[in-house]
């Protein structure tokens, strides 16, 4: 994604180091910039992203071991861990696969948020909530039910664009997202009646046991890992007959990893089994691509799944 996370170091020249190196990195320049950086982290240690970028650095000049301690240090340096270094350690094979660090996904798309749809919609064909609304009413039709739902939530709603697909089918709407300036853009929809910032987990759990009809994720699960605590908590608010609808990217192995794109793809095996061990039906698990990337669709599932 074209932004990029800056935090200063609280050293002015350890700060004017990491713009001159940027400078340098972005002119081709990698070895002087690596050298600069290091300065960087000399004057101040826990500078967490001149530590990132040199990890960058690194990598891009085949360091993998010097690019692994680089990222380590980003990590140590700043807990919380905003620029992703974990995700970057498991993509060198240095870290398990774990859960993204949900510092990391808030600031990525709080800065994401003021061009979030061009880019996603204009630039990479985003059609993830159109896949959904086509797959839930096939999903209706085939049950012989009405495709129409009094209370559905949208998990990962950002500028909401899922409920915008969704509005006619929907009487209420709840959004939950962890980007405070995604949740602004949604409510500047007037889609919604309730928005809550947090983690999607955190949010299903607080809601009443079968307390809604619908609930999707429109290109959200690709970033989580492990689907099955979403999964179950979903179940629980479900009403018997709901509806759970989401995409997510897919590779043809087993399990989940971790993509380049830094968002995780899950195996359709992993997606089946994950579905039935919540305690939910399949009603439709299929091939479709959400997105582009570099001009070619990205391998994805649509999955609908009701509770019984
Ligand atoms: C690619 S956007 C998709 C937004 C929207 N669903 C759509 O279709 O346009 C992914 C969104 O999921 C949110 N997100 C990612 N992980 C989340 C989590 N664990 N809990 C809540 N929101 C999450 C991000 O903040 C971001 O707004």
């Amino acid at each position: 994604m074209p932004v990029r996370l800056f935090l200063s170091s609280g050293d002015l020249v350890a700060d004017r180091r990491f713009d001159f190196a940027r400078d340098l990195q972005l002119k081709g320049d990698l070895v002087a910039a690596a050298d600069l950086l290091l300065q960087a982290t000399e004057l101040a240690p826990g500078f967490a992203s001149a530590w990132f970028t040199l990890g960058e650095i690194r990598e891009r000049l085949g360091e993998r071991d010097a690019a692994i301690a680089a990222f380590r240090k980003a990590q140590e340096t700043d807990p919380a861990d905003r620029h992703g270094a974990g995700l970057r350690l498991m993509l060198l094979g240095a870290g398990r696969l774990s859960a993204m660090p949900q510092a990391y996904v808030r600031a990525l798309f709080d800065q994401y948020a003021p061009k979030f749809e061009t880019a996603l919609v204009d630039d990479l064909g985003y059609r993830g909530p159109a896949l959904l609304f086509k797959a839930v009413l096939a999903a209706r039709a085939a049950a012989r039910k009405p495709a129409f739902f009094r209370r559905a939530i949208d998990l990962g709603c950002g500028t909401g664009l899922a409920a915008a697909a969704f509005e006619k089918n929907v009487d209420r709407f709840i959004g939950i997202d962890l980007s405070p300036r995604m949740i602004e853009k949604a409510r500047s929809t007037g889609l919604y009646a309730e928005l809550e910032v947090d983690d999607m987990l955190q949010g299903l759990r607080s809601k009443p046991e079968a307390s809604a009809e619908l609930i999707l994720a429109a290109d959200a699960m690709v970033y989580v890992a492990d689907l099955a605590p979403v999964l179950a908590e979903a179940r629980r608010v479900l009403v018997s007959g709901g509806v759970l609808a989401f995409t997510t990217e897919t590779h043809d192995g087993e399990g989940v990893i971790i993509g380049g794109g830094l968002r995780y793809a899950h195996g359709a095996d992993y997606v089946r089994e994950s579905v039935e061990a919540a305690g939910l039906n399949l009603s439709q698990l299929e091939e479709r691509s959400a997105r582009n990337e570099d001009s070619a669709p990205v391998p994805g599932l649509v999955v609908v799944a009701t509770k019984p």
